[in-house]
């Protein structure tokens, strides 16, 4: 999904060059949200004007275009005060190209140039309306009509200042948006916004901060006639104009750096103060101050937005001695397990808090039904921990995958309880559904790993998961992490019924021994290679299991998918004489998840069927067990835990085994084709 990154240095000298490699730096950490083309704005070093470097491609790509027009960008000349923006661009309208990168502009002489993260649904009319303004517009984006109207708003009022410029724009713009603006009229200055799109700022003074928010001001709304709101038809209307404000001051000498970012991974290098913004914000930097603006809406408006300590350090962003983020993230399970569980576990007298939802408890003990809802990985969280939560609730639990759920127009009541579940926080379509939910009056819990996420901000509680951050698109330490949050809520949720003493202790002792039991299944990584030396030219593998271990199957066949490109396939074994059956002969590639557990018969029955027709699947079983692997020529043994963790060390072979075949095909691991680990479009 598209990166954002802008840097504004206010009164500290900086060389051009330091300033290109900062913008560059910032675009690279921002890399693994997936992108197809790179760009930056900066002032030019012969005039006034603005100098715009894009590349179709890799972010190092737009770095070599920036070494190669060195003389011309004039790299070692420094400027005291400077703004400069960036981006990293995943195609939605227009194919990857140079011109349909941005930073986008408002005319050949670059007069305001923009960078957008999201998707502008009234474009066209908006075009159509400039196009008669004898605006021509020279891309396939639906971003160009942001930089040309902000123009076109300036042509109009050129008293208005670059923040009022904004705010206009924004109140003609439908969709979703981060935005970051720049301009040729307005030297030194930087304005932000947003609606739907994540972005935040970080703030580095070389004292502490005098303060710890930034009060919000608030401007008049436009006329709301939609006469006014023509998108083709006559004249935009423009909001009345806001007076002087009270702003966030730097201290006394007034230097300060200011880094606006899609994501905390481009900032934390920089400096861990950061503002996330909400929806509807213009923030603005002018004269080294930044300001804060809303359009009033309603009574309960906030009135200051606070400043927030990033405890997030940047090696925990690095690979490490590792060659990729995936397979870094793989191996951090036994501790990312844990920081799950810190705080919250007590293995001594059994108990488990979870303090985001623990006034809620009381609560969500008298609803009618959970729904838990998420995309990808993150639904198979919640497919494999449904069986559990039925169990320790007695409630009915839906599992839903977002986008289903929106098309189905899914009845929502006021005492159902929703869970959100997403590693990113930011995935549209589990977003739309919790704002569906949420309209509905039911009760909505976030399962988040991203502080200060859209989710977690719309939620009315919730666990943060405390992976720490992943970086792969293929989600693998956020999925273990999220199975663990929602078994510990299963828990909480059973706390004081007698019936179940026994059960849930058995869970905690599970709980306590994964971390241990995680590294012994991650000691598999050779064995697990040398089975994906045997995959990686097939076409195809079939994965099947059931019960506790069905949404392993859905999981490893998706990250197969992602990462190799190869099809794949997880199947309900209960289901194999319903239809997949037929797949199966002699050459068709299958794994077998059997485990010792309540359906340890049934799925022996499934394997039987697989090498009745001459199948010869890979096993994955419990350690030890003789009698089962005596079926099958290949295996791969795990710990045995309690039946419904199992999951957790089932789903780590195929982690390794989709990375190793990925690797071997020369796939690109950490960012795969076509895909972004962020997705903020439906
Ligand atoms: C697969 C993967 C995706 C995400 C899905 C939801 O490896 O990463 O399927 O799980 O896009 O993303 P989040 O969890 O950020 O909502």
């Amino acid at each position: 999904m598209c990166g954002i990154f802008a840097y504004l240095n206010y009164l500290i000298p900086k060389k051009r060059e330091e300033i290109l490699e900062l913008l560059v730096n910032g675009l690279k950490r921002l890399e693994y949200r997936g992108y197809d083309s790179a760009g930056v704005a900066v002032d030019s070093a012969a005039s006034k004007d603005i100098s715009i470097i894009k590349k179709t491609g890799k972010v190092a790509l737009l770095e070599e275009e920036i070494k190669s027009r060195s003389n011309e960008l004039d790299v070692s000349g420094t400027v005291e005060t400077h703004c400069g923006i960036a981006h990293t661009r995943w195609a939605t309208h227009g194919i990857p190209n140079e011109v349909n990168s941005h930073p986008q502009r408002s005319d050949p002489r670059n007069g305001f140039v923009v960078v957008h993260n999201g998707i502008i649904t009234n474009y066209k009319a908006v075009q159509t309306f400039l196009e008669k303004k004898g605006h021509v517009f020279e891309s396939e984006t639906d971003t160009e009509i942001i930089a040309k109207l902000i123009y076109h708003f300036h042509e109009q009022h050129p008293n208005y200042s670059f923040r009022e410029l904004v705010e206009n724009v924004v109140q003609q713009l439908e969709g979703a948006f981060a935005l970051c603006f720049k301009s040729k009229y307005f030297p030194g200055e930087c304005v932000a916004t947003r609606r739907g799109s994540p972005l935040l700022v970080g703030i580095k003074t070389a004292t502490r901060l005098a303060t710890d928010h930034i009060p919000i001001l608030y401007g008049k709304e436009a006329d709301s006639n939609p006469e006014h709101r023509p998108h083709g038809r006559g004249e935009f209307p423009t909001l009345p104009r806001t007076g002087s404000t009270s702003e966030f001051e730097p201290l006394e000498d007034k230097q300060v750096e200011y880094f606006f970012a899609s994501d905390a991974s481009a900032v934390i290098e920089h400096t861990n103060r950061v503002i996330y913004f909400e929806d509807d914000d213009v923030a603005a930097v002018k004269n080294g101050s930044l300001s804060i603006h809303r359009v009033r809406r309603g009574g309960d408006d906030p009135h200051k937005r606070e400043i927030t300590t990033l405890k997030m350090e940047l090696q925990q962003i690095m690979k490490g001695n590792y060659d990729f983020f995936m397979q870094k993230e793989i191996f951090e399970q036994p501790e990312s397990v844990i920081n799950t569980m810190r705080g919250r576990m007590n293995f001594e007298n059994g108990t488990v808090t979870l303090g985001g939802i623990k006034e809620y408890i009381p609560e969500i003990k008298r609803c009618r039904r959970l729904m838990l809802i998420g995309c990808g990985t993150s639904y198979h969280s919640a497919v494999a921990t449904r069986q559990l939560l039925e169990e320790l609730t007695e409630l009915p639990v839906m599992v839903e995958l977002a986008s289903d759920f929106l098309d189905r127009t899914t009845p929502v009541f006021r005492d159902d309880v929703c869970f959100f579940i997403s590693q990113s926080g930011e995935t549209a379509d589990t977003l739309m559904a919790l704002r569906y939910c949420k309209l509905r009056g039911a009760l909505i819990i976030g399962i988040t790993n991203t502080v200060g996420s859209s989710i977690c901000r719309e939620s009315h509680c919730g666990v943060h998961i405390n992976a720490g951050p992943e970086i792969g698109v293929a989600s693998t330490k956020a999925y273990t992490s999220q199975f663990i949050s929602l078994v510990m809520f299963a828990l909480v949720m059973s706390e004081d019924r007698l019936s179940l003493r026994q059960r849930r202790q058995e869970i905690i002792t599970g709980l306590k021994n994964l971390q241990h039991q995680i590294g012994e299944v991650l000691k598999l990584d050779n064995k697990v290679k040398l089975l994906a030396e045997d995959l990686y030219k097939k076409k195809s593998l079939l994965i099947m299991g059931r019960g506790f271990n069905f949404a392993t199957c859905l999981e490893g066949a998706l990250k197969v998918k992602e990462l190799t490109y190869m099809h794949s396939e997880g199947i309900m074994a209960g289901e194999l004489k319903h239809g997949p059956l037929a797949l199966v002969d002699e050459t068709m590639p299958v794994l077998m998840i059997v485990m010792r557990d309540p359906v340890y018969n049934k799925c022996m029955n499934a394997l039987q069927q697989v090498t009745a027709r001459s199948g010869k699947p890979i096993l994955i079983c419990e350690e030890g067990d003789q009698e089962t692997m005596s079926y099958c020529q290949k295996s791969l043994e795990v710990p045995k835990t309690v039946d419904c963790l199992q999951g957790i060390l089932t789903v780590i072979p195929m982690q390794l085994l989709s990375f190793h075949i990925a690797v071997l095909k020369g796939c690109n691991v950490d960012c795969p084709r076509n895909l972004a680990k962020s997705v903020t479009v439906e």
